[in-house]
């Protein structure tokens, strides 16, 4: 079918090539099963008149500001609103990785404390336009609480898969609290997505995990919200977290309208970091993407807990068309990069860590060398996984320290951690 010719918007299978409509509710292929996109009619300005255009637009939305590269026909956006995220510079942590040109986009400051709110906006929007009765997804704690959210604001029912145990304490609060049915699935997250997206179509229930392209679509924004800060002058690279890999694709994605539309020259390079004990990624990476592999994925950070990445393919093409590199680092050196973002004030959950843990590796390596600019994204807040903190002894548990009522008590505690601290100094 070619839809193409007459509408804004359409949906095209990356496998074989087929089209959809836009307002078509298949998440994959229709034909072949591949994962969708969603493509646009470029819009009528590009270069300088496109990037004067968007810093020209006040917009309370950092997603909806890219309405042109997002989902143009969309005319009542469910919005919080979201994204406008900021850049951050912190001496230390550029010292820590070991680069000498840092700036780390903190995607923790969505509404819901993820990035996952850029595509959620989008994916809920998309969602009443085609007359969704319910919606619902698999989990590790992120996109539930933003699923919750938008469909609680929007008057949808939300059902939430999550795997039963394995999600962080401020995630499955948040996802309670908003009002969402939860089910905790006895198997690990890859089971829960492999039920929702079968129960979609036989339950009529819209899927919103990330192989749904419209998720993609606002996710891109981290993007082009990133290069706006930057005066539309790339980074040498974009570090990021890998889990799912629709991050990944939505990066790529982005960066490629980027170029087409010429809002920038020269692409920088995706470098994505996986947990050890959850990388068939990078496994597959260092092969030069030859296999397919999957894993019994294990990792303290819990969002990329995850074996059988759903947007593999995208994020394929997303790498080759960056040169971009797959790398994995074990769980300590998460934590011990998580300790120093925490200690330097910034904060972030264990995953959102895997992004300065990899540069780090990176620097060390001499792939990246110290002069080159780097964005690290930092995907999460720092409250999602309270658990890790008050648990783990090397992220502060150790700090906590039981006295009496007295005056004495606490002279003693102050005078005994005073030492410590003149002895660091
Ligand atoms: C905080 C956080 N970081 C990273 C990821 C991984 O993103 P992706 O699944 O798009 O690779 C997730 C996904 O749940 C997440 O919640
Ligand atoms: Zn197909």
């Amino acid at each position: 079918m070619t839809v193409q010719s007459d509408t804004q918007s359409w949906q095209l299978c990356l496998s074989c090539g087929a089209e959809l409509a836009e307002a078509d509710v298949a998440t994959r292929c229709r034909s072949c099963g591949g994962l969708l996109e969603v493509r646009h009619k470029p819009p009528e300005l590009s270069g300088q008149a496109l990037r004067d255009h968007f810093d020209g637009r006040t917009s309370a939305s950092g997603v909806w500001r890219f309405q042109e590269l997002v989902l143009p026909s969309a005319t009542q956006p469910v919005s919080y609103p979201e994204g406008n995220t900021p850049l951050l510079y912190r001496a230390p942590l550029a010292a820590w990785a070991g680069t000498s040109d840092l700036a780390l986009k903190h995607e923790g400051h969505n509404p819901t404390g993820s990035f996952k709110d850029r595509g959620m906006t989008v994916g809920i929007t998309q969602a009443l336009r085609i007359g969704a009765r319910a919606v619902v997804c698999a989990s590790t704690g992120n996109t539930s609480a933003s699923l919750a959210a938008y469909g609680a604001q929007a008057g949808l029912p939300v059902f939430v898969l999550v795997p039963e145990g394995k999600i962080a304490l401020g995630k499955l609060a948040q996802t309670v609290g908003f009002g969402a049915r939860v089910l905790a699935v006895r198997g690990d997250f890859d089971a829960c997505l492999g039920l929702v997206e079968e129960a979609g179509e036989r339950l009529g229930l819209y899927l919103l995990n990330s192989v749904n392209p419209f998720r993609i679509e606002g996710q891109q924004t981290i993007v082009f919200e990133l290069l706006q800060q930057l005066r539309w002058s790339p980074p040498d690279w974009i570090v990021l977290p890998g889990g799912n890999l629709g991050n990944t694709a939505a990066f790529g994605k982005a960066l490629e309208q980027a170029r087409e539309l010429r809002l920038i020259t020269r692409l920088p390079r995706l470098a994505v970091v996986q947990a050890e004990g959850a990388a068939p990624f990078a496994r597959s990476f260092a092969e030069g993407f030859r296999h397919r592999y999957e894993v019994a994925a294990e990792t303290v950070a819990t969002a990329i807990r995850i074996g059988n990445p759903a947007s593999w393919d995208r994020a394929v093409r997303a790498i080759r068309l960056t040169d971009g590199v797959v790398l994995s680092v074990p769980d300590a050196e998460i934590l011990a990069a998580k300790a120093a973002i925490d200690r330097a004030g910034v904060g972030c959950e264990p995953a959102s860590a895997a992004s300065l843990a990899g540069l780090r590796r990176l620097v060390s390596d001499g792939t990246v060398s110290r002069e080159q600019s780097v964005v690290a994204v930092l995907t999460g807040h720092m409250l999602k996984d309270p658990e890790i903190l008050l648990e783990s002894p090397a992220l502060g548990a150790a700090a906590i320290e039981q006295i009496e009522p007295t005056i004495s008590a606490l002279a003693t505690a102050v005078e005994a951690a005073s030492r410590t601290i003149f002895r660091e100094a």
